[in-house]
């Protein structure tokens, strides 16, 4: 990630930070959904982290979800973890939060999943690099957890989402199925169909 993709990111989100909670559940669908189908017992030890973790909606559910996790957040914007920081503060001694943008070299963090959440789609260019990345950061049989937007047949709603550096062409999909064996996948409609989103469990095979 360049220092003026990282500057935009945290730009947009200066203004979004305090707002971002009580705005976004209205169109970021899936998110519970892919925790819950995460194929962990409850009293399970492992090191998640989640890129792009913004206010740790995701991780304070993990948290409450799974007593033995570890929880690594990463994210590029101060204001985003900030939030976040408020949020997780009675499971401090399991969390940790990064200030950092992922996807340039290896994040030495050795977690056993890694989960981007409406993330992806906001690392233009970058996303392949992240994928490519979160392979390298993982064990064999780590995984990989990723929901996002997909596509949309609107060509104005596809213009006003990359106003707000979102890309949704389709292209997450091939890239992650390419390199990891797809576990669990779910493509749904959003709002009448105006776009789709994807929840998508994959596991590292090989080195
Ligand atoms: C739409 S928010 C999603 C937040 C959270 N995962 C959720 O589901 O609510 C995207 C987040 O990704 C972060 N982000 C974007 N590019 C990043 C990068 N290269 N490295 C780390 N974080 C990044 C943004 O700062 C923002 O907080």
């Amino acid at each position: 990630m360049s220092e003026h993709q990282a500057e935009s990111m945290r730009h947009y989100y200066r203004i979004h930070a305090g707002i971002y909670d009580a705005t976004r559940w209205t169109f970021l669908f899936g998110r519970k959904a892919i925790l819950k189908k995460l194929p962990y017992e409850r009293e399970v030890q492992q090191t998640l982290l989640e890129v792009g973790c913004g206010t740790g909606h995701n991780l304070s559910f993990l948290a409450r979800r799974y007593p033995n996790f570890q929880l690594i957040g990463m994210d590029v914007s101060a204001d985003m973890l900030a939030q976040a920081a408020k949020r997780l503060t009675r499971y401090s001694r399991r969390t940790r939060l990064l200030e950092k943008a992922y996807g340039t070299q290896p994040c030495a963090l050795a977690p056993d999943a890694i989960l981007f959440s409406y993330a992806l789609t906001m690392f233009n260019p970058g996303w392949e690099a992240a994928i490519e990345c979160a392979w390298n950061d993982l064990p064999p049989g780590g995984r990989i957890a990723v929901v996002d937007f997909h596509d949309s047949p609107s060509r104005l709603f596809r213009w006003w989402m990359s106003k707000n550096h979102v890309r949704m062409e389709g292209h997450l999909l091939p890239a992650l199925q390419s390199r990891f064996r797809t576990e669990f996948l779910g493509i749904r409609p959003a709002w009448l169909g105006l776009w789709r989103y994807i929840m998508f469990i994959g596991v590292k095979e090989g080195n």
